[in-house]
């Protein structure tokens, strides 16, 4: 129904799926698993829908989108939908020239540096994504009960982005603006935090029952830093959609150190990557938050037997959680062979049945 805590077209079905139950803490008839990029190039059929066809022009066309997103619920019998899009595309929606050069990732023509640069951050309107709207209601017409993940990316993921002009090993422009001129950094991210709230909200409008924020590369950074100069920007984020009840997933790589202000920010749920026991994840976390994760994604190269015995370290640490979400800890290699995830969904739904 329409209650505070189903979002807003959260039909029942939905609202009573595996994933959306353990989201909320509640039991489940089985863990629920999805993988972060399990649309993508391990799909052969990913690969024919987007021949010819740019990232971020296959991004803007809905019908693409749909079935994009439809392949590795149909394939892999997941629990979630993953809506198919990419961090940069709200930037890109404002006006920022940017592209997605394959194999590298986003690369930005004018890096955002100084105080004037700021002026090309406009505010984000549901007009400048109508795309999206339509291609969410396209998508939770075909998903039935299987719930849609909206997302975005995070203020310091996207600021990376934006300040170093591509993708970055060590962020040292970046942090040069973090620490260097703190005032500039705020309002930079404050400026990305209005941008991926009225995001989100377009997503959840439109149907998405929860929304992840990816905060892939916020593991450079030390605890401290992170509380300072970041924080106070995811929070407003998360803010942002807190009104809608749906849950709120708060995901990075390396992130151990950061578990416990990534839930405090505003999480519902927050991700770990394999470097942390769910367990001891848990305990970082702690009390009133559910967990994702965490099988590294590059096992699914071992023999099948190997994953297994990996798959069931991750639910043995996770045996005593309220609320556990099944993934990788992060993103499907492009190269994994995608029977090997197939047979994951199967062996993690088998082994966590009641
Ligand atoms: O299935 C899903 O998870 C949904 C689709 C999705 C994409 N990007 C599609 C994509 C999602 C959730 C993202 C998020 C994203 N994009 C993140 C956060 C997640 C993470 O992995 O940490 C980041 C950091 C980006 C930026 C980005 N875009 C990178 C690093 C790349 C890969 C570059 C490359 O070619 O290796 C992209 C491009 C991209 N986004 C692809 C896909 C399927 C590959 C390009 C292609 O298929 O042509």
């Amino acid at each position: 129904g329409e209650g505070p805590s189903s979002g807003l077209r959260t039909t029942p079905a939905t609202h009573e799926s595996a994933f959306l139950k353990a989201c909320r803490r509640e039991p489940v008839p089985h863990t629920p698993v999805w993988f972060m990029r399990q649309a993508g190039r391990s799909l052969p059929e990913y690969l024919k829908a987007r021949e010819g066809i740019a990232m971020l022009d296959s991004c803007m066309m809905p019908e693409l989108v749909t079935e994009i997103t439809l392949q590795p619920v149909r394939r892999h019998k997941v629990d979630a939908a993953i809506y198919f899009s990419d961090i940069v595309v709200p930037l890109k929606a404002i006006g920022i020239d940017l592209d997605i050069k394959p194999g590298v990732g986003p690369v930005i023509a004018e890096p955002i540096r100084t105080r004037a640069d700021l002026a090309r951050l406009r505010d984000l309107t549901p007009e400048d994504v109508l795309y999206v709207t339509e291609a969410i209601g396209m998508l939770t017409a075909e998903l039935g009960a299987t719930p849609l993940i909206g997302f975005a990316g995070a203020p310091f993921t996207l600021a990376s982005y934006l300040v170093e002009g591509g993708p970055s090993r060590n962020h040292e422009r970046t942090k040069a603006m973090m620490y260097g001129d703190p005032e500039l950094w705020a309002e930079l991210l404050d400026r990305l935090a209005e941008i991926t709230g009225a995001f989100l909200k377009v997503q959840i409008e439109a149907g998405a029952s929860a929304v992840q924020l990816f905060d892939s590369w916020v593991g450079a950074l030390a605890p401290a830093d992170y509380r300072r100069s970041v924080m106070p920007a995811s929070a407003k984020v998360f803010d942002a959609v807190a009104s809608y009840g749906v849950p709120r997933i708060h995901f990075g790589v390396g992130t151990g150190e950061l578990l416990g202000l990534m839930g405090e920010a505003g999480a519902d749920v927050v991700g770990v990557d394999w470097r942390v026991p769910m367990d001891e994840g848990a305990r970082r976390v702690g009390p009133g938050k559910a967990l994702q994760g965490n099988l590294d994604p590059a096992v699914l190269f071992a023999p099948t037997e190997a994953v297994e015995a990996k798959t069931r370290d991750v639910l043995d640490a996770a045996a005593g959680l309220e609320g556990h979400i099944f993934n990788l800890g992060h993103g499907v290699m492009p190269t994994t062979d995608p029977d090997a995830l197939t047979r994951l969904v199967e062996y993690v739904h088998q082994q966590t049945a009641v």
